[in-house]
C-alpha cells in the first residue's frame, strides 16, 4: 500500500483485506492488490457521512449494521455504461428478433444506470415499430442506487451521443426549465422494462426460465473465473437452443465450449448438445 500518513481516515493493509473478503464474499467481486486507493475513496464518503474515524471503526460497524451491507457494495461496484455500447450487438438483436417473432423475454443482468436495457427497450421498439411489442426485459443490478437512478430514466444530454435524431425524438423528452440538459426516456418506454435487485452470485436468482436472450455484459471481469464459468452455466440453463447470450468487449467464452459456442462478436449460444448443468 502507498503511503497514507496524509490520508484524512487511517486506513492500512489489514483493512484494505478485510474490505476485500466482505466484498467478495457479499458480491463476488475480486480486487486485485492495487485497488487499495479505490477502496479508500470510494468508501471515505461512507465514514464522513457515518462521522467515522478509522477504516477499523468503519468495518466494525458494518459487521454490527447488516443495512451498512448495501451502502458498502453500492460504493463499491463500477457503473460504467452508455447507450448502445458495443453497438454490434444491437443489430445482432434487432437480427434475432426479426427471425424468432413472439414473445420473448429478455435478461439485462447487471444494468447499471438503465442505458443498456433502454437501448434493447428501443431496439425493439423499433423491430415491431410499437411500444406495444411481446418483448418483456428485466433489467437488474446488485446496486441499489444505480437501479433507482435506473428507474427514473433521467440522464444528462450529453449521453446520448450514440441515438440518432430519429431516435432522440421518439424515444427522449427533453428537459425544460430545472431539466435544461437532461432528458427522460419517454414513459412508453420505461413501461417496457422491470428493474430488479439481483446479485448474480446468490445462489437463487428470483428469475424464472426461460430467458430467451441475456445480456450480461462488462460484469463478469470483475468475478473469478471459477465464480465467472458457474455464472454462465446456471445462465445457459436459462436458454432454451436457440437463445443468445451477449457478453461485454473483453469477456471470452470462445474456450468454454462445452457451455457456450461462439455466435458472432462476443456473442454465443448454448453448446449444441446442451449439456445440463446442476
Ligand atoms: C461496468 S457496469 C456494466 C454495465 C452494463 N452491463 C454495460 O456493459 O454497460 C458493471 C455492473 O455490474 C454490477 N455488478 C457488480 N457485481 C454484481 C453482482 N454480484 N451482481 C449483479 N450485478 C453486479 C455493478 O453494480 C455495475 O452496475
Amino acid at each position: 500500500m502507498n503511503d497514507k500518513t496524509h490520508q484524512e481516515f487511517s486506513f492500512n493493509g489489514d483493512d484494505f483485506e478485510r474490505v476485500r473478503k466482505k466484498l467478495y464474499r457479499k458480491a463476488g467481486i475480486s480486487l486485485s492488490d492495487n485497488k487499495d486507493a479505490l477502496v479508500y475513496s470510494r468508501l471515505a464518503r461512507r465514514l464522513r457521512a457515518l462521522s467515522l474515524q478509522s477504516f477499523d471503526e468503519y468495518l466494525t460497524y458494518l459487521k454490527r449494521t447488516p443495512a451498512e451491507e448495501e451502502h458498502f457494495i453500492n460504493a463499491l461496484t463500477t457503473n460504467l455504461t452508455s447507450f448502445f455500447r458495443e453497438p454490434h450487438h444491437f443489430t445482432a438483436l434487432a437480427h434475432y428478433l426479426r427471425a424468432h417473432p413472439g414473445e420473448k423475454t429478455i435478461w439485462c443482468a447487471a444494468s447499471s444506470t438503465g442505458e443498456e436495457p433502454y437501448s434493447i427497450a428501443m431496439t425493439v421498439a423499433e423491430v415491431y415499430d410499437s411500444f406495444d411489442n411481446p418483448v418483456a426485459i428485466i433489467a437488474s443490478d446488485i446496486d441499489s442506487q444505480v437501479l433507482e437512478k435506473a428507474q427514473t430514466g433521467i440522464y444528462r444530454e450529453d449521453t446520448t451521443k450514440n441515438l440518432s435524431a430519429q431516435q432522440c425524438q421518439r424515444f427522449l423528452h427533453r428537459g425544460k426549465g430545472t431539466q435544461n440538459g437532461r432528458v427522460r426516456v419517454v414513459p412508453e418506454l420505461r413501461k417496457n422494462v422491470t428493474f430488479r435487485r439481483i446479485n448474480l452470485t446468490d445462489t437463487s436468482w428470483p428469475i424464472r426460465g426461460p430467458i430467451d436472450i441475456i445480456f450480461c455484459r462488462n460484469v463478469m471481469i470483475y468475478f473469478d473465473k471459477q465464480t465467472q464459468i458457474s455464472i454462465l452455466k446456471r445462465m445457459i440453463n436459462l436458454l432454451p437452443d436457440d437463445g443468445l447470450y451477449f457478453a461485454g468487449h473483453s469477456e471470452n467464452f470462445n474456450h468454454n465450449q462445452d457451455i457456450v459456442l461462439p455466435a458472432g462478436k462476443t456473442l454465443y449460444r448454448p453448446a449444441r448438445h446442451r449439456r445440463r448443468y446442476g
